[in-house]
């Protein structure tokens, strides 16, 4: 999706970030550019970050929506933001939404890029392709299930791409992707279990810190009393419990490194383990 031979292209990531967008960007022959997500926006997009100098080189925008590491969710507003700009510079939006089955209530799911251009009356899903896998929705990371969806010109070009850079999945793995993708019970009680632990986490860690519950996904992300890495070591060594210190998730831009001084838990384990996590996590707090 990226041509290497025009000048200097451009690859547009949110900053802090999943780390593959970047080593894509540079293994397609493109400059990573961030636009750092900050808790004072609200952990929006703002596009202002960026001159139209360098909008104007971007090949491909990642977006990530529910958002890993910051649990934000995209609106329609900011999608018809995004597609507009889309439409004013000729970028492609890649739209990674491998959270999009981790919400809280089960009502208002989040609203993915593919509604969002239906609901915009953008026909034929232009410069859009969306990501999705089976990893979070079923917690099988290791099943290497997913799918590509969007614009069918772009998927042709990268059908012709996975023939040669995929790697054929085995037919036991086949078929337990295939049941997991067809079944919902397991995901709604996956959801019912992230409630869960998501309301005795916040319940637990608000008496020592100021926690923000995410729009949805499966993390918190919050700022430490002392320097992210002190706090992840400590809680290591005398806590026995892991962490991942914000400023690995995020680069240097715009003269700041917006994930320095936050920390991101993955509240992944059952909800007895997460409980005893999060007693921890307070514990170190108050020695802070
Ligand atoms: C934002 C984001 N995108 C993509 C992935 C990759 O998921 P998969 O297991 O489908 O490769 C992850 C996994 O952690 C992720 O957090």
């Amino acid at each position: 999706m990226i041509d290497s031979s025009a000048t200097q292209p451009v690859v547009v990531c949110p900053n802090p970030f999943y780390q593959i967008y970047e080593g894509a960007a540079f293994l397609a022959g493109a400059e990573p550019h961030f636009i750092n997500t900050l808790p004072e926006n609200h952990f929006k997009l703002d596009h202002g970050q960026l001159p139209d100098t360098v909008w104007s080189r971007t090949q491909l925008i990642y977006v990530c929506s529910p958002n890993n590491p910051t649990g934000s969710v995209m609106t329609l507003d900011d999608w018809r933001a995004l597609f507009a700009l889309s439409d004013r510079y000729g970028f492609v939006v890649a739209s990674d939404e491998c959270y999009s089955e981790i919400y809280f209530d089960e009502k208002n799911p989040p609203l993915g890029a593919l509604d969002a251009a239906q609901q915009l009356g953008r026909t034929g899903f232009p410069r859009l392709v969306v990501l999705n896998s089976l990893s979070k929705r079923s917690n099988v990371p290791g099943l290497r299930s997913g799918f590509v969806a969007g614009n069918a010109q772009l998927l042709e070009k990268f059908l012709l791409y996975r023939t040669y850079h995929g790697s054929a999945m085995n037919p036991a793995a086949q078929a337990a992707s295939a049941a997991a993708w067809g079944d919902e019970a397991h995901v709604i009680e996956n959801r019912r279990l992230y409630a869960q632990k998501f309301s005795s986490a916040v319940a637990l860690l608000s008496d020592v810190t100021t926690v923000r519950m995410p729009d949805a996904s499966f993390y918190l992300w919050i700022k430490t009393p002392v320097s992210d890495t002190e706090f992840t070591k400590r809680l290591y060594q005398d806590y026995n419990v892991t962490v991942l210190p914000g400023s690995f998730l995020a680069r240097d831009a715009h003269g700041v490194n917006p994930g320095k001084d936050f920390v991101r838990i993955a509240l992944v384990t059952s909800p007895e383990e997460c409980i005893e996590a999060m007693n921890r996590i307070k514990r170190c707090m108050e020695t802070l």
